[in-house]
């Protein structure tokens, strides 16, 4: 539909109104000035018909018409009327302006006809005679109380219609004036309407489009200024309004983006209404924008589809297991649970994810390391045993089997020893770490490698094994000494059991802007590639007879690791099969330590 202007809806009912109210004027005014004006000139006309009708009478009843004739001639002149005599039977005697001759019988002029009955005529129409409208006052003339005939005198009412069009043509040229004014009254009105509906519009585009700050202008019409204080109160409310709520939700947003836990909500159709990072994380969705899509075309798990079913239709709570291998081991523990509305119906249902991947694989470490513990123990135990009732059965007896019986069981008395020592010392690291109880010094890296290779000397001559340390460099960090010196210890040992005779053991110590790295690398046997991963785990070995055989207990490389984090470092393993191996202890420079430390 075409869009009209304010001036365009007011003008024209404003344009009918004065219309209307000037044809109503105009017809009542004319109706009454002509009504006035008759009204006046019938009495003005009666008087002159009396005046006449006194003069005329005496000439009348002697039948003087000439000089009857003269007088309404004179008279008629004088005061501007036409005056006309007429006998009893209607024949016209005497008229001041025509000549009665030349006149028919005015018996049946309605004026004339009254006053033969004794009344007083009066008529208006055109005359034929003189071309002209006029009015007619018709006396009777009498005698004896007989009516002998009559006086009419007569006034042309032509000014009247003269006057009137005047009036009423005037009054049109100030119809169409007065239209052209309230037009232009309409156009400012329209104006000042329409400039401040113009403002409330503009305001309200602005309101929608989020500025709460516009504030509209106070116009001076009180009823557009309570409008426009009242739009601005509300808009000034609105922002108010508005930024709650922002808080809320960013409060929200900010509860579900950093909660360890999955969250995800849909609504009756499964939905997403709302996906937290955690849950986008745990299901690998790398789409941002999930709100709106469904949730079994995002997240393709039977498990989770079926729990969101089940809570969409029930009002219980619902819990589920369930394991993720890609793209990392996930164990979550899934919760579901319907959203009611006000009425408690259902609207749609929320899950929680909680990840048990770690608890499960402590768990499992547990369960691992109390067998693995079991395990060692139990075969040196088994042995010692053995060894001990064949003794007490007779060997005892036998010098030559009674001392090679009790080096066994000593031998495995030792191992129990050094498994039990490893243990202690695994658990007190993993304690003091835990704890901060770690005790650290501002020592030098140098003096600890060189104590640590002394420690091993004799072992490595026997094997004819050269260790070989180039310490032009000399360097500090901040260390625990013994810890340091046990894990060196730990390495250096490893590289002398696993290297051929006349081979060389190698100790580089290098610093870069992030921290010190020790590094021990061998020309033994390496390790097979598919076992590096797990070789820093407690009672790994690559091979367990060999291992064992050389008095291994599989800790020594779990207690390296667990002495690197305790220095908030790693450990770390390079290794080739058949060439050799490199085992580095990585210890970071903590930027408040960096003045500390320097080259000696
Ligand atoms: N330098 C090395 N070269 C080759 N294999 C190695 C080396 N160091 C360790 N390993 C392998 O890693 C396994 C684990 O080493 P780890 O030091 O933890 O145990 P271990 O040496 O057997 O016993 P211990 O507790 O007495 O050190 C060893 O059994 C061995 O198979
Ligand atoms: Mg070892």
């Amino acid at each position: 539909m075409k869009e009209k202007k304010l001036i365009w809806q007011l003008y024209p009912s404003y344009l009918l109104v004065i219309f209307i109210t000037l044809i109503l004027l105009l017809t009542y005014t004319s109706s009454a000035f002509k009504t006035f004006y008759i009204n006046q000139t019938t009495k003005d006309l009666r008087a002159r018909t009396v005046l006449i009708e006194k003069q005329v009478t005496p000439y009348f009843k002697s039948q003087d018409f000439n000089k009857l004739t003269l007088l309404i001639s004179e008279q008629g002149k004088e005061i501007t009327t036409r005056f006309t005599i007429v006998d009893a039977k209607g024949n016209v005697l005497s008229d001041s302006d025509e000549n009665p001759e030349k006149m028919d019988n005015h018996a049946s002029r309605p004026e004339i006809a009254q006053a033969l009955s004794d009344k007083w005529g009066m008529a208006t129409r055109y005359s034929r005679t003189l071309q002209t409208k006029m009015l007619y006052i018709a006396k009777p003339i009498k005698q004896n109380n007989q009516v002998i005939g009559v006086v009419r005198s007569s006034i042309s009412i032509n000014e009247l219609d003269n006057t009137l069009r005047g009036l009423i043509e005037k009054m049109v040229l100030w119809g169409i004036l007065i239209s052209i004014f309230s037009a232009m009254i309409g156009f400012f009105v329209s104006r000042k309407i329409s400039g401040p509906i113009k403002d409330f519009s503009k305001g309200a585009d602005e309101l929608s489009n989020g500025n709460f700050d516009f504030q509209l202008p106070v116009p001076k019409i009180q009823e557009f200024r309570q409008l426009a204080e009242a739009f601005n109160n509300m808009s000034f409310q609105l922002k108010d309004r508005m930024q709650t709520i922002i808080n809320h939700s960013s409060e929200k947003e900010a509860i579900l983006s950093n909660m360890v836990e999955g969250i995800i909500t849909v609504d009756k159709e499964s939905n997403i209404t709302t996906m937290n990072q955690a849950a986008k994380h745990y299901f690998h969705i790398e789409k941002e924008a999930v709100v709106g899509h469904s949730i079994n075309e995002i997240i393709r798990h039977t498990t989770i589809q079926k729990v969101i079913q089940k809570a969409l239709i029930t009002q219980e709570l619902i819990e589920e297991d369930i394991a993720l291998t890609h793209p990392q081991e996930l164990f979550l523990h899934v919760h579901g649970m319907c959203l009611t509305n006000a009425n408690e119906e259902c609207v749609g249902a929320l899950i929680v994810l909680h990840n048990l991947t770690r608890i499960r694989k402590l768990e499992n470490m547990r369960k691992n390391f109390v067998a693995n513990v079991s395990h060692e123990l139990k075969t040196p135990i088994t042995l010692i045993k053995g060894f001990l009732e064949t003794l007490f059965r007779g060997a005892l007896d036998d010098k030559k089997e009674r001392e090679e019986f009790l080096t066994i069981i000593q031998e495995h008395t030792i191992r129990l020893e050094a498994i039990i020592e490893d243990l202690l010392s695994l658990s007190r690291i993993e304690q003091e770490n835990e704890n901060n109880l770690i005790e650290t010094d501002n020592e030098s890296l140098n003096e600890v490698i060189e104590k640590a290779i002394s420690s091993c000397q004799k072992k490595a001559t026997n094997k004819e094994i050269s260790i070989v340390f180039n310490s032009s460099k000399k360097l500090n960090a901040k260390i625990n000494f013994s810890l340091i010196e046990q894990a060196l210890i730990n390495l250096i040992d490893n590289a002398i059991k696993y290297s051929p005779a006349k081979s060389q053991i190698e100790i580089v110590l290098t610093q870069s802007p992030s921290e010190n790295t020790i590094t021990v690398i061998d020309q033994g046997c390496g390790i097979p590639k598919k076992h590096i991963p797990h070789l820093f785990e407690r009672f790994y070995r690559v091979d367990n007879a060999r291992s064992r055989e050389l008095g291994g207990t599989g800790l020594g490389l779990a207690i390296v690791k667990h002495i690197a984090e305790s220095h908030k470092g790693i450990a770390s393993l390079k290794s080739a099969e058949g060439k050799g191996s490199q085992f580095s202890i990585h210890i970071p420079i903590i930027q408040k330590q960096s003045k500390e430390q320097s080259n000696v």
